[in-house]
């Protein structure tokens, strides 16, 4: 009885299998009713009293190891899918993933978002899709004001108080109205124009525009936050130039420039050989938009800003023709792979 036991124990140590059914097939071999270990017990009735308790203890470890074989030979299987052990080829290459890269927009809109969070600014977002008070009139541009003609956009026909967002400025309105100073925002978001589609204008393009509303706010305020953003964004020896411009909403207003990044200044023909580039417009709050939203402007002054996120990241990335970023084709979204 000894001997039949550890021959089957041996038996059982060197059993292997080919897939899960193998595995079953052998389970019920072994260790169903009429299995061979079962029929060992079944045989243990016939034992010596005086021989019971060593032959009973053997049985018993037999038992127990070839429960444990099965266990570890199913879950060898598990582990790969069920699928059998002669197909799985571990020197095989991998799948080839073909991980997608971020868009050049989202890259710079990114890069922007972080230049501003260093100096507690803060993202707010709103709605595309706007009413004539938000995009223009709390923003001072009055029913007939010439100013309109410069952002015409896509109205909806039947109702011309809706139409789509020429500016982030919009949400600066609607930031105004809900919060109290002081304010520490910006604005990414996309915007819509009527304009004729060429390689420096679409009908579609991105923005983030900027808002800092608090007590003894100051055009010096402003100057110092634009030349820190173009010095993060362009590189320490950026210089920034502003000039008079005119805005309805900002008073006085102004557009900043900055000297060029691919010739440094000594002038090129990405800056038309003047040595500065325009980058974004600014100024002043004026003071009716921000009584337009219930901000005491006797009591409150602010600083505002936009910009194009299309072309910052033309600048930067030397890009000749906007329609790029819009037409998806995979030669030029992959050259920005890695970028975040
Ligand atoms: N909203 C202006 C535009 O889209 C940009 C701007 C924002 C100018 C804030 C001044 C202040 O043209």
């Amino acid at each position: 009885m000894i001997d039949r036991i550890n021959r089957l124990a041996s038996e059982i140590e060197a059993i292997k299998a080919g897939s899960l059914e193998e595995v079953e097939h052998l389970r019920l071999k072994y260790l169903s009713k009429k299995g061979l270990v079962s029929a060992l017990f079944d045989d243990f009735k016939g034992v010596a009293p005086e021989m019971k308790r060593e032959v009973g203890q053997l049985l018993n470890d037999l038992k127990n190891k070839t429960h444990q074989k099965i266990d570890e030979l199913k879950s060898g299987f598990e582990a790969v899918g069920g699928a059998s052990a002669v197909t799985l080829d571990l020197t095989r290459p991998a799948n080839n993933a073909q991980p997608g890269s971020r868009h050049p927009l989202s890259i710079v809109r990114n890069q922007i978002i972080d230049i501003f969070a260093r100096i507690g600014f803060t993202v707010a977002d709103g709605p595309e899709i706007e009413d004539d008070w938000h995009n223009f009139s709390a923003l001072n541009f009055t029913a007939d004001h010439p100013a309109r003609d410069m952002q015409d956009t896509f109205f909806i026909a039947t109702n011309p108080d809706i139409l789509l967002r020429t500016h982030t400025s919009s949400v600066q309105i609607r930031t105004m109205e809900a919060t109290k100073p002081p304010i520490r925002m910006i604005f990414p978001g996309r915007v819509f124009r009527n304009e004729a589609i060429s390689a420096r204008a679409h009908c579609i393009f991105h923005q983030v525009e900027g808002l800092y509303i608090d007590k003894h706010v100051s055009f010096a305020d402003l100057k110092q936050t634009l030349m820190y953003f173009a010095k993060e964004m362009f590189g320490e020896n950026t210089k920034i130039r502003l000039r008079p411009s005119y805005f309805p909403f900002t008073e006085p207003s102004g557009e900043m420039d900055v000297s060029c990044l691919i010739c440094g200044g000594e002038g090129c023909n990405i800056c038309k050989y003047t040595g500065w580039v325009e980058i974004l417009g600014c100024g002043m709050v004026d003071p009716n938009a921000l009584d337009n939203c219930g901000i005491d402007s006797q009591i409150y002054t602010g600083f505002a800003f936009g910009m194009g996120i299309e072309r910052i990241t033309m600048l930067k990335y030397q890009i000749k023709d906007l329609r790029l970023f819009y037409e998806n084709d995979v030669r030029f979204l992959r050259q920005f792979a890695g970028a975040f």
